[in-house]
């Protein structure tokens, strides 16, 4: 744990207009103040905004994100934005993989594999998210179903520097439930170790998050959790108060 450096990763998802970077400016200024302790702050806006933002959030040492992106650099995608785009508009992240766009726009395991390598042609850092839905969790396939997930979302080339992994269980976004710190505890150690069969150089220093559900009130506890190198925030990442409560406890 020591060497891996806790990262705080807020998900805006669609949400934001021009108007609410003000909550990006007051996380910005509560990060420079060194509010968020030792933690890594990463915000990951709509890419309408990220442009606007980038200014603050450089200058706060905040990194910014994308959301999800294409895996070629560019041509005919209408609609898609590239890696390249979004380091371009000054992020330094991306989430891929989200459980929203697997489930939403079919983004199957392959996908999320091409992605990432797009992120990483581009200097990116990949957010890539793994989690089982409800009826896998009660069916006792959780770790199966992440197992394949990882095995098959992760390329070769990944490194702690430019892979972080989020575990994030579908039924427990946007819900307000959890998993229980040990069922967490058991997910993360999976998740290290099966890193550890497909890439073994990266084991040790790679970063797993938990997102889902995470709350100023809870964050202390889930980061107690062993293997647990930080969180993926949704709806608390939206003001600057919640975020840097739970950012705060690192
Ligand atoms: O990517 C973060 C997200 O899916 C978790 O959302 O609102 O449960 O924190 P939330």
């Amino acid at each position: 744990r020591s060497e891996r450096r806790p990262l705080v990763a807020g998900n805006w998802k669609m949400n934001g207009l021009r108007k609410d970077l003000v909550e990006a400016e007051k996380i910005c200024v509560a990060a420079a103040a060194g509010e968020a302790g030792e933690a890594e702050v990463v915000i990951c806006l709509p890419a309408t905004l990220l442009i606007s933002a980038a200014p603050a959030c450089h200058a706060a040492g905040v990194g910014l994100g994308g959301q999800h992106c294409h895996g070629e650099p560019k041509g005919p995608f209408t609609g898609d934005l590239s890696a390249e785009m979004l380091r371009d508009a000054g992020a330094s992240y991306v989430i891929l993989g989200h459980s929203e766009r697997r489930a939403g726009h079919n983004e199957g395991n392959a996908a999320v594999r091409e992605k990432t390598r797009g992120a990483f042609r581009a200097g990116l850092t990949a957010i890539v998210c793994v989690g089982e839905t409800r009826g896998q969790r009660e069916a006792g396939d959780a770790l199966p179903i992440v197992g394949s997930q990882l095995t098959g979302s992760i390329p070769g080339e990944a490194t702690p520097q430019n892979l972080v992994i989020a575990y994030e269980p579908v039924w427990a976004i946007g819900t307000g439930l959890t998993p229980t710190l040990r069922d967490i505890a058991e997910m993360h150690r999976f998740i290290r170790e099966r890193v550890g069969v497909d890439l073994p150089r990266i084991r040790d220093g790679i970063r797993i998050l938990y997102g889902g559900s995470v709350k100023p009130n809870n964050a202390a506890d889930l980061m107690r959790v062993p293997n647990v190198d930080g969180a993926l925030v949704g709806g608390a990442s939206l003001t600057a108060k919640d975020f840097m409560g739970i950012a705060g406890v690192y």
